[in-house]
């Protein structure tokens, strides 16, 4: 994935910004756009990495939206680095931002930040993944991330056969061998996404219908720090030389996001998976590099965040703050951070497979044909 081709990706998804705000639709009418020109200012935009796809579209998202409704952006990224992440939002209150709009690295880490920016004023959004353990974050613009859990074991059971697309029983009985993948312990998101997907496969290993033969059905031991790909891929080798050694095979693993599918997938391909018998591999966030592999029938699924709409969302929050209004919540109860609930706009997600990735993701014009062929953005 190069920066390049997400400039291009960025630049459609602004012009899709532009579109919704010029056709007066929703809330990033013509009219909101119109009167936020007239206050305009610096806004903050302090993204995780650049590592992965996904954050590089977000915040080229974010930033195009916040341009072309006529503010000043600074946009940073802090390669995975919590001190790199505090300085850099240091230095946005510093720089005089109006407003900020955080995805955090470590949920926990920002808090004397926080406190520097309520002491001015500033407005904080956190953005997809919440910020803990500070009073000063005033909106969370996310995705259900519970169901995002669900919809990620959902997709498990029909790889599986346990269920159908439309969520009946299906044919196959199992016992299957499964092994779970959490993400980052740092991430709020990573507690929600697990616990979404093992309520909903509960059921299914206490029947022994799905049976994690490494016995690693933790948390703890399923997480991957910082959603590392490389991480992610000895993990499933550790798993496959201690749990699988006796000829027996893993049938699916669960993985919480395509890098770490990624990871997991290049493991078991160097174990000589290959073919039908490939397990079934979860995903999260249709990075295209996983769409090719969705569509080459290596990985199974992914869940669909629609990042246009995450920005989309987050430019609605921080106009009405800097209107002095209060932005609309859908959610103000599911995320405690620890001192105080913080209001929440949820998005739905939505889960691919081979056979909508042309409806989900090409028709809606997220990825194009040629970049879903080519893997490439
Ligand atoms: C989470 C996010 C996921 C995925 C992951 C790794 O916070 O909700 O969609 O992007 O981080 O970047």
């Amino acid at each position: 994935m190069n920066t390049k081709k997400f400039a291009a990706l960025a630049a459609g998804v602004a012009l899709a910004l532009g579109l919704a705000a010029c056709s007066g639709s929703g809330a990033g009418s013509a009219s909101t756009a119109s009167s936020s020109k007239a206050a305009g200012g610096l806004i903050g935009v302090s993204m995780p990495t650049q590592t992965s796809s996904r954050w590089i579209a977000d915040g080229k998202a974010v930033e195009a939206g916040l341009k072309a409704a006529g503010y000043q952006v600074s946009l940073q990224y802090a390669n995975d680095d919590i001190p790199t992440q505090s300085q850099q939002v240091d230095q946005m209150i510093t720089q005089g931002a109006k407003l900020l709009i955080i995805a955090a690295i470590d949920g926990t880490a920002l808090s004397s930040q926080l406190q520097a920016a309520a002491d001015k004023g500033i407005k904080v959004i956190a953005y997809d993944r919440l910020i803990r353990d500070s009073k000063n974050v005033d909106f969370y613009v996310t995705f259900d991330n519970y169901k995002v859990g669900v919809q990620q074991a959902t997709s498990l059971l029909v790889g599986l056969g346990l269920l159908t697309a439309d969520g009946s029983k299906g044919a196959a009985t199992g016992p299957f061998n499964v092994e779970l993948f959490a993400g980052s312990l740092d991430d709020n998101n990573a507690a929600f996404f697990w616990k979404g997907a093992i309520d909903t496969l509960q059921p299914y290993l206490d029947a022994k219908t799905l049976v994690v033969k490494s016995g690693q059905i933790k948390i703890e031991q399923a997480a991957i720090l910082r959603w590392d790909q490389e991480t992610a891929q000895k993990r499933m080798e550790n798993l496959l030389t201690s749990a699988y050694s006796d000829g027996s095979k893993v049938n699916g693993v669960l993985s919480p996001y395509d890098g770490i599918s990624r990871g997991i997938i290049t493991a078991l391909t160097n174990a000589g998976y290959s073919g039908a018998t490939f397990p079934i591999v979860t995903g999260q966030d249709s990075e295209i590099d996983s769409v090719k592999l969705i569509a080459d029938g290596v990985q199974f699924s992914s869940i669909f965040k629609d990042t246009r709409k995450l920005a989309a969302q987050a430019i609605v929050v921080a106009q009405a703050f800097l209107k002095g209004s209060t932005p609309e919540a859908n959610d103000t109860k599911s995320y405690d951070n620890g001192v105080k609930i913080v209001p929440s706009f949820l998005l739905q997600s939505d889960i691919v497979y081979k056979d909508n990735i042309q409806k989900l993701l090409i028709d809606s014009g997220y990825w194009t044909a040629a970049q879903v062929a080519s893997g490439q953005a």
